[in-house]
């Protein structure tokens, strides 16, 4: 089974149809809301927003721990996560989707591990390639064949949030090499690796970052909610067409 998790702008799927809702407590505390279970195109599927169903936890309140290890409980074996970002560069304009194979961590005092009772050995994870590559690959084709065009690859930069960046701090991360920033993806995406999940993103490019665009002295959160309103139904429609492909 494979699941999503559905960020700003993406709090429900109206494509899926709901089997039923589950909460799930975890060794780790609770996990952002319900989970919601049911199929698209057929598969089944596990939807859990990230934020919560009313938005009402930021970036660094989420409880990363407890919604991987649910999402697994309940069987996942696979996370799609859906993330909104703002473009570094002019190709990540806003409107795009962008399929991230990088990840630079910037966040801090995130709970960012599984592994850290007194009983529990140390234990390393291979971090290599953050994104699972056949994931990745199987998004990208789904994309494809929706007929959505999307950015193969990007170097994904998470801030710590929930205030957006400076114009200095953006130039900052583009001379580390990236293009695109949000505040989710860690420890999202080593926690799922930490517990064998695999993962992959779609990032909504949903305004240019601080200091970038045609309004390079302040970013416009109408702007940021109308593009992403407008974008959220090519992720649907994406996702639609990674179920009905299935492996
Ligand atoms: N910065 C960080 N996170 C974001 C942005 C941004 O500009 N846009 C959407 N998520």
């Amino acid at each position: 089974m494979f699941a999503i998790i559905g960020g700003t702008g993406l709090t429900s799927l109206n494509n899926l149809e709901i089997v039923h809702r589950q909460v799930v407590r975890t060794p780790y505390g609770d996990p952002s809301g319900p989970l919601t279970l049911g199929r698209i195109a057929g598969q089944d599927v596990v939807f859990l927003a990230r934020h919560g169903y009313g938005h009402t936890y930021a970036p660094h309140r989420i409880n990363y721990r407890a919604n991987v290890w649910a999402l697994k409980h309940v069987g996942a074996s696979e996370v799609i996560s859906v993330a909104s970002v703002g473009g570094i560069q002019e190709r990540y304009a806003p409107g795009a989707l962008v399929i991230p194979h990088q990840i630079i961590d910037y966040t801090w005092g995130r709970a960012s591990t599984f592994f850290e009772g007194e009983e529990d050995p140390v234990t390393h994870i291979d971090f290599t390639l953050p994104f699972t590559p056949a994931l990745r690959e199987r998004l990208i084709r789904a994309a494809r064949r929706a007929g959505e065009p999307v950015i193969d690859g990007a170097v994904y930069a998470c801030t710590q949030g929930p205030r957006l960046e400076t114009a200095a701090e953006i130039d900052r991360l583009e001379r580390d090499g990236a293009n695109v920033v949000g505040m989710t993806a860690m420890p999202e995406a080593a926690l799922a690796r930490e517990l064998g999940l695999a993962y992959a993103a779609i990032n909504v490019v949903a305004n240019y970052a601080a200091g970038r665009g045609a309004d390079a002295n302040e970013i416009s959160f109408t702007e940021i909610e109308e593009t992403l309103s407008e974008t959220m139904a090519r992720v649907r429609h994406v996702l639609e067409a990674f179920a009905a492909q299935g492996e």
